[in-house]
């Protein structure tokens, strides 16, 4: 089930982000893992209209987070949150990653938004599958970003809300 990520939580969203830097996921392409301190510094600025929820099991066990974020800065762009979603590397591929795109349309709508978007590098198949029911792909930023020395294409996918 869902419910909203709280700072006990740092610890498992570090540590789920972190599996998604590996080479083959084509997920992140950072250098330095992610800390459960930074990931606190983010929950604390994850609040409403930018949620985080993660995803528990049995036993209360957290297997994927997902949220809402500022797409822009700018104040014209108030109405658009953009999706993040990090799922353990065992429980990818079962359709979870759908589940909580669901429950981010719900949350976003709820919260009043007008647009999400979603971004993803083409390699990553699994993220771009399974975004496939919910969002339109609307553009891709060719040779965007370099991850581990090579050039991927970022692609950026659509969604209207009202
Ligand atoms: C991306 C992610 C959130 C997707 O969630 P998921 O639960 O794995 O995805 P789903 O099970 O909902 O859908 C996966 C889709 O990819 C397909 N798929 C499954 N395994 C796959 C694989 N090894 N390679 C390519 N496609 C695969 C599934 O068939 C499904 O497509 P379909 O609905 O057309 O059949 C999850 O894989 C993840 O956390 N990845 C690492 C972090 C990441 O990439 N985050 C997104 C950053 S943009």
């Amino acid at each position: 089930m869902f419910r909203r990520a709280t700072y006990a939580d740092a610890d498992d969203m570090a540590k789920i982000y972190n599996q998604a830097m590996k080479p083959d996921t084509f997920a992140l392409s950072q250098i330095a893992p992610d800390t459960p301190n930074e990931r606190v510094a983010w929950l604390r600025e994850h609040q409403d209209p930018f949620p985080a929820f993660v995803y528990e099991i049995e036993n209360s066990k957290v297997i994927g987070w997902c949220s809402l974020s500022r797409f822009s800065v700018r104040p014209e762009y108030t109405d658009v949150a953009e999706t993040s979603r990090y799922i353990d590397e065992n429980h990818r591929g079962k359709g979870l990653g759908k589940l909580m795109l669901s429950h981010l349309v719900e949350a976003a709508t709820n919260l009043g938004f007008r647009l999400l978007v979603l971004r993803s590098y083409e390699r990553n198949t699994r993220s771009l599958r399974s975004a496939n029911p919910f969002f339109r792909r609307v553009a891709v930023l060719h040779e965007a970003a370099c991850i581990q020395g090579e050039w991927h294409n970022d692609v950026w996918l659509w969604k209207k809300l009202r």
